[in-house]
């Protein structure tokens, strides 16, 4: 059974996919913890599923190190043999990235390596794609440069919002997200004990 921790900045839908996929236990996965960068809303998925939570917030640390080693530490606490970013929003130190990749992976509402950053769904809409999407990759040392695992395309519609399009990514993300899991489930599955 493959280990996951989730880590999240907010509403948590992607979470929320993995928790309902991975309640089957012929997924393979099992998520063990979710954490924080906030009290984030979307923690409360975690709650109704029964799986423990943690918030460590950077407020509470001198330095993005600090706040890093110990978002760490509560991360390896669980023993993860996969921990994915699903939405969570801060840029991770590379002390943190070695220690985890390439069992770290993030999803990006973009194709990458158009869009990366923070604002991808309102970036692609200012540069007038008529076609954007989602990307699965493992999180390297940089800003969403890491090696893609697999990507799906939405196409632009004329006159839609951000947070139209946002979310019509969103619904396609969260299946991506759920295969690549599953892939990752099978390999450790197929692997000899
Ligand atoms: C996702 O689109 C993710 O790619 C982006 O933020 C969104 C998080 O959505 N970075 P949710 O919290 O999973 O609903």
């Amino acid at each position: 059974m493959l280990s996951v921790v989730v880590l999240i900045s907010g509403s948590g839908s992607n979470l929320r996919a993995l928790l309902e996929a991975t309640a089957n236990p012929l997924f393979g996965a099992k998520i063990r913890a979710v954490g924080a960068d906030n009290p984030a809303t979307g923690l409360e998925h975690a709650d109704l599923f029964g799986v423990p939570t943690f918030v460590v917030e950077p407020s509470q640390f001198g330095n993005r190190e600090q706040w890093a080693e110990t978002l760490l530490a509560n991360v390896q606490h669980f023993e993860p043999d996969l921990v994915v970013l699903a939405g969570f929003m801060r840029i991770l130190p590379p002390e943190f990235v070695a220690a985890l990749t390439p069992n770290l992976i993030n999803t990006h509402p973009s194709l990458l390596p158009d869009f990366p950053g923070a604002h991808a769904v309102r970036d692609a809409l200012a540069a007038g794609a008529t076609r954007t999407g989602v990307t699965i990759h493992v999180v390297d040392e940089g800003v969403d440069t890491g090696p893609q695992l697999k990507q799906a395309e939405v196409l632009v519609l004329p006159g839609e919002t951000e947070a139209q399009l946002h979310e019509r990514i969103k619904l396609v993300e969260r299946d991506l997200l759920v295969d690549v899991v599953r892939e990752f489930a099978q390999q450790k599955t197929s692997l000899p004990a």
